[in-house]
C-alpha cells in the first residue's frame, strides 16, 4: 500500500510517501524554527498561518520526490492529536478535502503512535514485545509495545517534558530556541560532572518522570551566580543534560527489566540527543539488550512515521470520516 502520512502538529508542516509502512520513497519537512525563534518559542497564531501557507507545495513536493501519480496513492493518514488545535486543523482539514477528491480512504492518527512508528523505517526494527521511550517537546513516557497498534502505557511525565525543559533551560541561559540541539552542542565542550544538579526518579521501581525540579535548580543557579554564569555555560548545558539522561536511560532499562523485553526503542525528538544516543548504546550492551534508536530525521517531527502508523490502520479496513476532529490533549493510545 502507497500511503501519503501529512503532519502540521506543531511547527512543522511535513509530507511523506510511504510504501507498506516501512520503506520512504520521500520525506519533506518544512521547519518553522526560523519564525518562531525570536519569540524563543512557539506562537499558535504564526503556526497556523505558516501551515497553510506550505502544506500545499510540500504535499506537491513529496509526490514529485516519490515519483509516484496520484492515482497511485492507496489512502492518506493524517496527524489528529495530539498538538496544536490551529496547526492541526491545517493538515487535517487539508486531508479531507484532498481524499475526497482523489476519492481515497484517510485516517486521522495519534502523533505519539508515529513516533513509536519511526523505528519500524529503519532496517532493524525492533521484533514485539518491545519497550519504548518516547521523549519529545510534548512529550515523555515509556510504552510496553504489543504490536503495532497495541500500546501498554508503563509512566510518562507528571509536569514537563524532557525536550520542553532542554527548551527552558536553553531560553533561561540565552541560548535560543528550540534548545535541545543547542545544549546537545554546547554541552559537548562542557564537563557533565561539574554541577550536580538533582535527578528526579520519583519511584525508583516505577517509570513516571518530573522535570519541572530541574529546571528550577538550573534557574536556581543562574540566580545565585549572576556574575560568573555565563563564563560556565557549557559546563550547566553539559551538568544539566547529565542529569536528565541519567534518569531517562534508568528508567527505559528497568522497564526492560520489569517487562522481560530484550528490545528497547527510544523515538521522539529528544532522541536525536547525542549523549542520550550513547549512553542507551552503552547501557543496553552493558545488560545484554538491544537498542533501536532511529536516525537523526526520524527523531524529530515528520511525516514518514505518520504515513508509517497510518498503514497498519488502513491496511486493516479503519479509516476516518468527515465528522472527524482533531483533539489537543494526550490521550490513551489503543
Ligand atoms: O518530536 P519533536 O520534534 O516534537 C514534539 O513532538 O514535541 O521534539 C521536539 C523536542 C524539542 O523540545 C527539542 O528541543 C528536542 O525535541 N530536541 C532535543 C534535541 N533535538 C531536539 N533535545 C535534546 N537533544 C537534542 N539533540
Ligand atoms: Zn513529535
Amino acid at each position: 500500500m502507497i500511503i501519503l502520512g501529512i503532519e502540521s502538529s506543531c511547527d512543522e508542516t511535513a509530507a511523506a510517501v510511504v510504501v507498506d509502512g516501512t520503506t520512504i520513497l520521500s520525506s519533506v519537512v518544512s521547519s518553522q524554527i526560523a519564525i518562531h525563534n525570536p519569540y524563543g518559542g512557539i506562537v499558535p497564531e504564526l503556526a497556523s498561518r505558516k501551515h497553510i501557507e506550505s502544506i500545499v507545495p510540500v504535499v506537491n513536493e513529496a509526490i514529485k520526490t516519490a515519483d509516484i501519480k496520484l492515482n497511485q496513492l492507496d489512502g492518506i493518514a493524517v496527524t489528529q492529536g495530539p498538538g496544536l488545535i490551529g496547526s492541526l486543523l491545517v493538515g487535517f482539514s487539508f486531508t479531507k478535502a484532498y481524499a475526497f477528491a482523489l476519492d481515497i480512504p484517510w485516517t486521522g492518527v495519534d502523533h505519539l503512535e508515529g513516533h513509536i512508528s519511526s523505528v519500524f523505517l529503519e532496517s532493524d526494527p525492533p521484533p514485539f514485545p518491545f519497550v519504548t521511550l518516547l521523549a519529545s517537546g510534548g512529550h515523555t513516557s515509556i510504552y510496553y509495545v504489543k504490536s503495532h497498534t497495541d500500546f501498554e502505557l508503563m509512566g510518562q511525565t507528571r509536569d514537563d517534558a524532557a525536550g520542553e525543559a532542554f527548551d527552558k533551560v536553553a531560553k533561561m541561559l540565552g541560548l535560543g530556541y528550540p534548545g535541545g540541539g543547542i545544549i546537545d552542542k554546547l554541552a559537548h565542550e562542557g564537563d557533565p560532572k561539574k554541577i550536580n544538579f538533582p535527578r528526579a526518579y520519583i519511584d525508583k521501581s516505577a517509570f513516571d518522570f518530573s522535570f519541572s525540579g530541574i529546571k528550577t535548580a538550573v534557574n536556581r543557579y543562574i540566580q545565585n551566580h549572576k556574575d560568573g554564569y555565563k563564563k560556565q555555560l557549557s559546563d550547566i548545558a553539559a551538568s544539566f543534560q547529565e542529569a536528565v539522561v541519567d534518569v531517562l536511560s534508568y528508567k527505559i532499562i528497568n522497564a526492560a527489566k520489569k517487562k522481560d523485553c530484550k528490545h528497547i526503542a527510544i523515538v521522539g525528538g529528544v532522541a536525536a540527543n547525542n549523549r542520550l544516543r550513547e549512553r542507551i548504546k552503552k547501557e543496553t550492551a552493558n545488560h545484554n539488550l538491544v537498542a533501536h534508536i532511529p536516525s537523526l530525521n526520524l527523531c524529530g517531527d515528520n511525516a514518514a512515521m505518520i504515513g508509517a502508523i497510518g498503514y497498519h490502520y488502513l491496511s486493516k479496513g479503519t479509516s476516518s470520516n468527515m465528522n472527524d476532529d482533531v483533539y489537543s490533549r494526550i490521550k490513551p493510545l489503543s
